[in-house]
């Protein structure tokens, strides 16, 4: 079926493209971490390594990871839809507290408990209607104990097999 595109419909056919969950972050000029979950993060370029990210421009933490030039993504485990939400629609301000997290070489917020990271400089912005693409440069990545991913899919979070 054929329709008419639209933001509806636009969101609905990309739920169809299931995902792995992540929390970005930066460090705010405050020394404190500022974070969001993530979903739009993609590999790029394997020479230099290079990753996307695409911000919204009302994101609070957006000027954080332009203001540092660096920012980190910690990708989340199957266990992790409270963070998750707690990322996305919990207060800014207390969204790392009891959450243990490190700096990684850039500065950048990484979860402790991360099933994988990245650690990256700001390499490129790139200007996209109301968001905009980060691509971050990976200066340092790694991978926490072997797990489940969290997944999200047609506006919900899931795992593999499920
Ligand atoms: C599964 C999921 C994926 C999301 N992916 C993104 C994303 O890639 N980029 C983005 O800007 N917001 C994304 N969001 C929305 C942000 O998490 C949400 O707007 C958050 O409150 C932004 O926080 P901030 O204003 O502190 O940056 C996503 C939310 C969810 C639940």
């Amino acid at each position: 079926m054929t329709v008419e595109p639209g933001a509806g419909v636009f969101r609905e056919v990309m739920g169809c493209f299931a995902t792995g969950v992540a929390v970005v972050a930066g460090m705010g000029a405050d020394g404190e971490p500022r974070g969001f979950t993530a979903n739009a993060v993609t590999s790029v370029s394997l020479d230099p390594l290079l990753i996307l990210i695409s911000v919204g421009r009302s994101s609070s933490s957006l000027p954080a990871l332009l203001d540092a030039e660096a920012f980190a993504v910690s990708f989340l485990r199957a266990r992790d839809r409270e963070v998750a939400t707690r990322f996305a629609v919990g207060d800014r301000r207390s969204r790392f507290s009891q959450l243990p997290w490190r700096r990684e070489v850039t500065g950048s917020p990484v979860l402790e408990d991360a099933l994988a990271w990245l650690d990256c400089s700001l390499w490129k912005v790139v200007e996209a209607g109301d968001h905009q693409v980060l691509f971050g440069k990976v200066e340092a990545c790694g991978l926490g104990e072997a797990g489940e991913p969290l997944l999200y899919y047609r506006g919900g979070f899931g795992v593999l097999g499920t």
